[in-house]
C-alpha cells in the first residue's frame, strides 16, 4: 500500500507548507495546484492500486485537493487585502493639495460695487421680481399699448394675452417701489432684465441693470446730474461724463449718460462705435403721469431716475471689449478678474 503513505506524506506536506508572503501564494498554487503540480502526480498513482480500492483512493485524493484549494484561496484573500491595507503609495509629508476656492464673477462685483457707492449717498436697495405684468414694465411708465417706445424693447412674453412677461428694464422696479414704499423715497433696484436680442459683442439677451429712484419735494435736474457725476467719479475716477438730450416716456427732461471710453482712451475702437463716448444708461426727472398712475400727489412730489448697465460698467471697469465673455464661463477669462 505503498500509494496509501505516499497521499498521506502529500497531506502531511501540503497542511505544513508555509505560506508567508504574497510569493508563497503563488508557489504553493504551481507546486501542488499547478497542470505539473504533486497533485496531479498523485492521481497518477492510481494506477498502482488495485481496482477494489479506487473509490478509496479517489475519496482520499479529492480531499487532500480541496484542503489544498481552501488553503491556496485564503491565503490568496488574506496576502492580497494585506498588501492594499499596507501598501503606502503616497507621501505623508507631502504639502496639502491647494483647492481651488470659488470667487465672485465679475458682473457681480461690478453690481457690488455700484450698489456701494449708491448707498454711500443714502439709497437703499429694493429688489424688485423679474416677472412682471404689463401695468409695472410698460403702462404706469407711461407707455401705455400702441406705445412706439415698446417696440424698442423686444419683450419675452409669458402669457399669450401680453399680461405677463420677463421685464425688459429695472424701471418696472421705480413702479414696484412707488406702490408700495412711503415717500421720501431713495432707492436703488439691481438685478437681471430681459430682451429679445440678438447676441452680439454689445448686446445680450440676459443683462442686468441698476435703476435708480429718487423721490422727494423740490428736486431738481442740478440733483439728478451731481448724483450721476459722483457716480462716475466714484466708480472710475474720473468725471469725464455727458449728459445727452434725448426721450424717455418715463422721464422729462430725460438725458442719455455718456462716459468717455477707457477702453480706447477716446481715439476709437468697437466698443464705443469709433465715437470715444460709450453710453452707460438713461436718466431724467419723473414724469409726472408715472407718478400719478402711482397716486403720488404731483404738486407736493417730484424727482429723478436713473438706469444703468452693469455689463457696460463692467466692461469699461475691465476694459473687456466682448460681452460674450461674461456668458462664457471661461476660467483664464475670469480668473484675470
Ligand atoms: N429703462 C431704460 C432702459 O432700459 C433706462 C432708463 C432711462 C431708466 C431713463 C431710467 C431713466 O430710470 O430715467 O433703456
Amino acid at each position: 500500500m505503498e500509494w496509501k503513505s505516499k497521499i498521506q506524506s502529500l497531506k502531511e506536506e501540503i497542511s505544513q507548507y508555509k505560506i508567508e508572503n504574497k510569493e508563497d501564494v503563488e508557489k504553493f498554487r504551481i507546486a501542488f495546484l499547478g497542470t505539473k503540480g504533486k497533485l496531479k502526480m498523485a492521481m497518477g498513482l492510481i494506477a498502482e492500486v488495485p481496482g477494489e480500492l479506487r473509490k478509496e483512493f479517489g475519496l482520499l485524493v479529492n480531499e487532500i485537493k480541496n484542503e489544498a484549494d481552501s488553503k491556496w484561496a485564503l491565503s490568496k484573500n488574506a496576502f492580497e487585502h494585506q498588501q492594499e491595507a499596507t501598501q503606502v503609495d503616497f507621501d505623508l509629508t507631502a504639502p496639502a493639495y491647494h483647492s481651488h476656492l470659488g470667487s465672485l464673477h465679475p458682473i457681480t462685483k461690478t453690481k457690488r460695487r455700484m450698489v456701494e457707492i449708491f448707498e454711500r449717498i443714502g439709497f437703499a436697495i429694493f429688489e424688485g421680481p423679474e416677472i412682471v405684468n404689463d401695468w409695472h414694465n410698460f403702462t404706469a411708465l407711461n407707455m401705455p399699448q400702441d406705445h412706439p417706445a415698446r417696440d424698442m424693447q423686444d419683450t419675452f412674453f409669458l402669457t399669450e394675452n401680453l399680461e405677463f412677461l420677463l421685464r425688459t428694464h429695472t424701471s418696472s422696479s421705480q413702479i414696484q417701489a412707488l406702490e408700495t414704499e412711503k415717500l421720501p423715497l431713495r432707492i436703488i433696484t439691481p438685478g437681471r432684465v430681459y430682451r429679445n436680442e440678438t447676441i452680439s459683442a454689445r448686446a445680450h439677451c440676459t443683462f442686468h441693470q441698476v435703476e435708480g429712484l429718487y423721490i422727494d419735494e423740490g428736486v431738481s435736474f442740478a440733483d439728478l446730474k451731481q448724483c450721476i457725476y459722483y457716480f462716475a467719479k466714484e466708480m472710475f475716477g474720473s468725471e469725464n461724463i455727458r449728459l445727452r438730450p434725448s426721450y424717455f416716456p418715463f422721464t422729462e427732461p430725460s438725458a442719455e449718460v455718456d462716459i468717455s471710453c477707457f477702453i480706447c482712451d477716446q481715439k476709437g475702437c468697437p466698443v464705443c462705435k469709433k465715437t470715444g463716448w460709450v453710453e452707460i444708461g438713461g436718466c431724467g426727472m419723473v414724469d409726472p403721469a408715472v407718478l400719478q398712475n402711482c397716486n403720488i400727489d404731483t404738486t407736493k412730489y417730484n424727482g429723478y431716475a436713473f438706469g444703468m448697465g452693469i455689463e457696460r460698467i463692467a466692461m469699461l471697469y475691465y476694459q473687456i471689449n466682448d460681452l460674450r465673455l461674461f456668458w462664457q464661463n471661461d476660467m483664464r477669462f475670469l480668473r484675470q478678474l
